[in-house]
């Protein structure tokens, strides 16, 4: 199975001597099950994965290092050509439940018979091989000649809308402008993602709603393709523009890796022309990819002594990790002009000029959630949906520009 002789190599993690001896016996019973070696606790197993590639780890739930869920999650994370089987005492659902949620691909008890521990080996062990081909399949792709390998789709564009304050119409901005992206050019392939992980919202603002989300897409991130994800975007009819939602349920989050959402992204950016990101003002590692990886960050910011200041805490930050401020196109979302916090007041405390201002339209706005049709469809003659045209321009414009720079990014999670 595993090629020459086709064994199913294992790694046995388990802390408890006597289960050990146990597991041993029972694997010894196993005619094609090679137990390549065993470990005490999570670090060592790390390196022996490391080293000897194993198809298959058997991870016990208490290790004194780290849990065994977490030990999966890294597995999954750093080796995915390891497939893991979780070994608890008991088949308890939530200890069940956070295995899989973890990436393990099955879960057994001490006492498992060696009829079922060899089907649940041998299980794993063909996920593994198919695993591996699709990650050489994958490094392929990868691979550092990239741009001469894979010129076909288009090099989109991933322009990320970011409030470093929650509630100030980020993600109102983020829907109109994926719209006005649509109305500038006719042809341009353009996307919506959600990237506010947790209570992403972006979809309601189209009156959509379903259980396919980013998720569907995680559990295949080494196995992409334009079909797939498709099926998993909302369309939206009336708009004619898709939806790739933030996970159906908060908890679903921490599934959503810096690493999966930013392959997720390189993936668009090959078939679409923009990929319009929301965000959530919490800089998670989602986040953090989708602004890592944006051509133009729309940093949405409002008239309010706190929002100036996290949005200057933001832009800080943004220097700090050694991003341009050349990317960033600093807008007011909801501009009152009657405001003591006038718009270059707003300029001089974050020393960086705002580009442009978003008029504040509470009719609009109320009728824009009524329907559940975007201001620039359900007030299109609004001033709002006018200066929203004007924000499209800007954007494509610094997006063309940073095309032509190359611009250094800190790729952080993902490493081609
Ligand atoms: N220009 C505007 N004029 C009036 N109301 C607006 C405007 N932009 C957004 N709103 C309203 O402000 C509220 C918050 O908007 P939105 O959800 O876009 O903000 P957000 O920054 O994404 O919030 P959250 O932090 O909850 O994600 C909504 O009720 C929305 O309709
Ligand atoms: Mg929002």
């Amino acid at each position: 199975m595993s090629g020459e002789r086709d064994m199913v190599t294992v790694l046995l993690v388990e802390n408890n001597a006597q289960l050990m001896k146990h597991m041993q016996k029972t694997l010894g019973l196993i005619d094609k099950i090679e137990l390549i070696n065993t470990c005490l606790i999570a670090q060592e197993a790390l390196e022996v994965i490391r080293d000897q590639k194993p198809l298959v780890a058997l991870v016990d739930y208490n290790l004194p290092d780290m849990n065994g869920i977490n030990l999966t999650e890294i597995i999954r994370r750093e080796f995915p050509g390891t497939q893991v089987v979780v070994i608890s005492q008991d088949n308890y659902t939530d200890v069940v439940l956070q295995a899989v949620r973890a990436g393990a691909c099955d879960f057994i008890t001490h006492d498992v018979s060696v009829k079922e521990l060899t089907d649940v080996l041998t299980r794993a062990a063909t996920l593994a091989i198919q695993d591996r081909s699709k990650l050489s399949a994958f490094a392929g792709l990868a691979a550092p000649d990239r741009k001469a390998a894979a010129p076909s789709g288009p090099q989109g564009k991933v322009v990320a809308v970011y409030g470093a304050k929650g509630g100030i119409g980020t993600t109102t901005l983020a829907a109109n402008l994926a719209l006005a992206l649509m109305d500038r050019d006719r042809d341009a392939r353009v996307v919506l993602v959600d990237g506010a992980i947790q209570y992403g919202d972006v979809h309601l603002m189209f009156n959509e709603l379903g259980q396919a989300s980013v998720m569907d897409l995680v559990q295949r991130l080494f196995d992409l393709d334009l079909e797939l994800v498709e099926n998993v975007m909302l369309f939206n009819r009336p708009t004619g523009i898709s939806i790739l939602p933030a996970p159906p349920r908060p908890e679903f989050a921490e599934k959503i890796t810096g690493e999966a959402f930013a392959r997720i992204l390189e993936f668009m950016r090959r078939h679409y022309d923009y990929i319009v990101v929301n965000t959530h003002s919490y800089i998670s590692d989602a986040v953090l990819a989708a602004l890592d990886a944006s051509e133009v960050v729309v940093l949405v910011t409002a008239q309010s002594i706190n929002a100036i200041r996290n949005t200057r805490l933001f832009l800080d930050l943004w220097n700090a990790i050694g991003m341009t401020k050349d990317r960033i196109q600093l807008v007011i979302a909801r501009h009152d002009p009657t405001s003591p916090i006038t718009t270059d007041r707003v300029g001089e405390r974050l020393k960086f000029p705002v580009n442009l201002v978003l008029p504040e339209d509470n009719d609009a706005a109320r009728k824009a959630d009524a329907l559940g049709q975007p201001i620039l469809r359900s007030t299109r003659d609004s001033a709002y949906s006018k200066a929203l045209n004007g924000l499209a321009d800007q954007v494509v414009k610094r997006a063309e520009a940073a095309e032509k720079v190359e611009e250094p990014r800190m790729r952080m999670f993902v490493t081609s």
